[in-house]
């Protein structure tokens, strides 16, 4: 679908079919032309009515308030009523009130995020026939109209969405179908056709050399081998160094400590960190931010044999820490340990890993919800506005000195379980910071993705399935460090 910008007056712009937004029940506004028909069907003009009239080739969409997120919904929204149709081309009409860019951003990426499907399997595909939609700015039109915002707003937004329907479409592939190796392949690929863009693969010689014997364990009694897969985004000139850190596990069977089979359906969705960190970077270098980036992500499967590492088990991590395995289920703490060491020789000025690391997060703050963990309350909160403004949502929670010891060993520097069933997710993160050099701590930020990564039915704007989880929130929050901190009306618009 393209995306074109216009100050021409919506009335006037030819188009198959028109989507128009109604704010809060405002049925008297100019723009809504059939009052009557939308009362019959007692379309109310709020959040997730929507009201589709074919032979006016007219859906109405409502929304509470002009909020960014519900825009993005109110489109998605009038999309999924119109699929059927076979329109070719749409039009809508942008509420700009002062500023051309916020609420325009928003129809792109729900335009987008909501048409997105998932069919690689599927022996009949639903054809998507929407070719172009084209956004009216009349409202804005009476102040003078520089198109340029506007437009760089859209193809702002074309990649933001388009990255995460990226991460998306990794994360629903079956386990198969992205093993390790594919997953590196995938990366490598990627990085081909970006600019300033390299890719490393390592094996497992590699992961030998390096030390990374938590990483190795989890990795051993699978037969497709592992790979820990480094992409550097470095453009001339870079003002700062953000490193993410995704686990990869392209499978979670639970390893010995088997999961039950109930809890096995959808663990292809385990390597969503990964999806995201890989995603975040093609979205930076897309976006050409100007800072560094890397995607540091151990890719493997955690699978059970004859040679599969196991409970009672003590391995050494890179830094040379020795970790008491108590739970084989528990591995994607290990295969990080390795990572975030590797991550803190990067030097970075930012340090973010992602991970679909715990069931116990998705108890604490529901399926929907990210948990942000970390030292820094200031880039805790920095994170989680980016969020609230990108349309995902988080929840902070809060580490505690009785927490950390929990994870005490008593033949090992630590264990890879808490030995208390409660706030597991903190604890989780908990067992990371051991592998955090001490220069590095304020700087660093855990986000468990183990409820939004994977959703099994429809939210909002994602589909049932992988929503790409933790690509927008880091990217929005990526470019608001672009803006100096006097230049607060660019950081209002974005
Ligand atoms: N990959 C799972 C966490 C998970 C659970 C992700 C549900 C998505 C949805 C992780 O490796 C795991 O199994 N964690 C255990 C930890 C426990 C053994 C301490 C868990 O959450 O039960
Ligand atoms: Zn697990
Ligand atoms: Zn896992």
């Amino acid at each position: 679908m393209k995306f074109n910008v216009t100050e021409e007056k919506i009335a006037d712009i030819q188009a198959d079919c028109e989507i128009v937004i109604v704010v809060d029940g405002a049925l008297d506004h100019k723009w809504v032309r059939e009052k009557g028909d939308l009362e019959t069907l007692d379309f109310k003009g709020k959040l997730d009515n929507v009201a589709f009239l074919p032979h006016q080739h007219r859906v109405y969409t409502g929304v509470d308030s002009l909020d960014r997120d519900e825009i993005r919904l109110a489109v998605a929204n009038a999309l999924k009523a119109i699929r059927k149709a076979k329109y070719r081309s749409i039009k809508i009409g942008s509420y700009v009130k002062d500023c051309p860019v916020t609420n325009t951003k928003a129809i792109v990426e729900g335009a987008l995020l909501g048409t997105y499907r998932y069919d690689r399997y599927k022996s009949e595909k639903e054809p998507f026939t929407i070719e172009e939609m084209i956004i009216s700015l009349e409202e804005y039109a009476g102040k003078t109209l520089n198109l340029d915002p506007a437009k760089k707003a859209v193809a702002e937004a074309e990649i933001i969405a388009e990255v995460t329907n990226h991460a998306k479409e990794i994360v629903n592939t079956p386990p198969e179908d992205m093993t390790p190796v594919l997953l590196a392949e995938y990366a490598y690929e990627m990085a081909k056709d970006l600019e300033n863009v390299t890719c490393f693969i390592g094996d497992e010689n590699f992961l030998e050399e390096e030390k990374m014997g938590a990483f190795l364990a989890v990795s051993r009694a699978s037969s497709h081998p592992p790979r820990f897969i480094h992409l550097v985004y470095k453009p001339e000139d870079a003002q700062k160094r953000f490193v993410f850190v995704g686990k990869g596990l392209t499978y979670d069977s639970g390893g010995l400590s088997l999961k039950p089979s109930e809890h096995m359906v959808s663990m292809k969705a385990d390597k969503s960190g990964a999806a995201a960190a890989i995603s975040i970077l093609e979205g930076a270098a897309r976006l050409k931010l100007p800072f560094e980036v890397h995607a540091i992500i151990g890719a493997c499967e955690n699978m059970i044999g004859g040679n599969a590492y196991k409970p009672d088990d003590v391995l050494v991590a890179r830094n040379g820490k020795t970790i008491e395995v108590r739970n084989t289920d528990a591995e994607g703490r290990l295969v990080l340990a390795d990572c975030l060491c590797y991550a803190t020789d990067q030097k970075p000025d930012y340090l973010v890993d992602l991970a679909t690391l715990t069931g116990a997060c998705v108890v604490a703050v529901g399926e929907y919800t990210t948990g942000v963990m970390g030292h820094s309350s200031p880039l805790k909160h920095s994170l989680m506005s980016a969020a609230t403004k990108s349309g995902e949502l988080t929840g902070s929670l809060p580490f505690n000195r009785y927490l950390k010891q929990l994870l005490k060993s008593n033949i090992a520097d630590i264990s890879n379980i808490s030995s208390s069933r409660y706030g597991g997710a903190i604890t989780a993160a908990l067992f990371l910071d051991n592998f955090i050099d001490e220069p590095y701590k304020e700087k660093w930020l855990h986000l468990d993705i183990a409820g939004p990564a994977y959703v099994e039915k429809d939210w909002g704007y994602n589909q049932a399935g992988a929503s790409g989880a933790g690509v927008r929130m880091c990217l929005y929050w990526m470019k608001e460090h672009t803006y100096t901190k006097n230049d607060t009306h660019h950081k209002k618009e974005q």
